[in-house]
């Protein structure tokens, strides 16, 4: 059986600089992968080749088997949410979340009733007619999630979504992406900065640096069972796991 999702010898320069360099991995139905890496290692670059908003100049994105490399981003099942949330700042909750599927040529009824059932899911209900300017970063990310819900990705990529926020709100947050992928089921790659973010929701742990994936395997084997210099000492630089976001591991 195919993978859900599956990069093949990706290559990307840009001003004669190598960015990624024969990047190969795969995700399964319902995975959640993390990305981890230093600034500048071409995670956001990843992300946007896999969704076609950027090219790559070799190499290939498979969903289920197909090859969308030439799809455009509206024909490849996926959806992507932003460090920024990039809302549309003159339109109400209902209207940013309602645009996407009018866009996306559904009728004003349908397009309305998938709206309020995924306001209503991501605690919403009583924001929906306010601007994003009234709304706390925490709210705005919601409102940038159930957009991207809204037309109903098959994977959803993840840059870095809760790093704009203050802790407690992360960690909210942190739970609730949690929850709604248990209850989604949806694929997932998500890049973020915070390794106990990644240990706390992944499947998997993937770490890059300069271009190259050094290590793709469970949270545990990240932490405890490498052999790769570079992930050892990143992942003893950047945090120490807290016991608990790994126990879960242990049986
Ligand atoms: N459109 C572009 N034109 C030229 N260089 C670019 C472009 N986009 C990205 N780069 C370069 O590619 C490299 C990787 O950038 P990318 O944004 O993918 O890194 P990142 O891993 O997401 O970093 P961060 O953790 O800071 O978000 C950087 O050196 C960046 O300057
Ligand atoms: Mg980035």
């Amino acid at each position: 059986m195919s993978h859900k999702l599956e990069v093949k010898k990706l290559y990307k320069t840009f001003d004669d600089k190598k960015i990624l360099n024969n990047i190969n991995f795969y995700i399964d139905q319902g995975e959640f992968v993390s990305v981890l890496g230093p600034s500048g290692c071409g995670k956001t670059t990843l992300l946007r080749i896999i969704i076609g908003l950027e090219k790559a100049d070799e190499g290939t994105v498979t969903v289920d088997g197909t090859d969308v490399t030439s799809f455009s981003p509206s024909k490849r099942k996926m959806g992507i949410v932003f460090q920024n949330y990039a809302l549309f700042e003159n339109m109400t909750v209902l209207r940013n979340v309602e645009y996407a599927l009018l866009c996306a040529k559904k009728g004003k009824k349908q397009a309305r009733e998938i709206s309020m059932a995924l306001i209503e899911q991501m605690h919403l209900s009583d924001k929906i007619n306010k601007y994003p300017s009234e709304l706390s970063g925490g709210q705005a990310q919601r409102v940038a999630i159930a957009r991207t819900l809204a037309l109903s990705p098959e994977i959803i990529l993840f840059d870095e979504p809760l790093s704009a926020l203050d802790v407690s709100t992360r960690l909210e947050m942190r739970s609730e992406l949690k929850e709604l992928q248990a209850s989604l089921k949806t694929t997932i790659l998500y890049v973020t900065h915070d390794q106990e973010e990644a240990v706390a929701l992944s499947d998997r742990v993937m770490v890059m640096s300069e271009g190259v994936i050094r290590a793709i395997d469970t949270p545990y084997n990240i932490v405890n069972c490498q052999t790769d210099e570079f992930v050892n000492e990143f992942v003893k630089k950047n945090i120490q796991i807290k016991a608990e976001s790994l126990k879960r591991f242990i049986n």
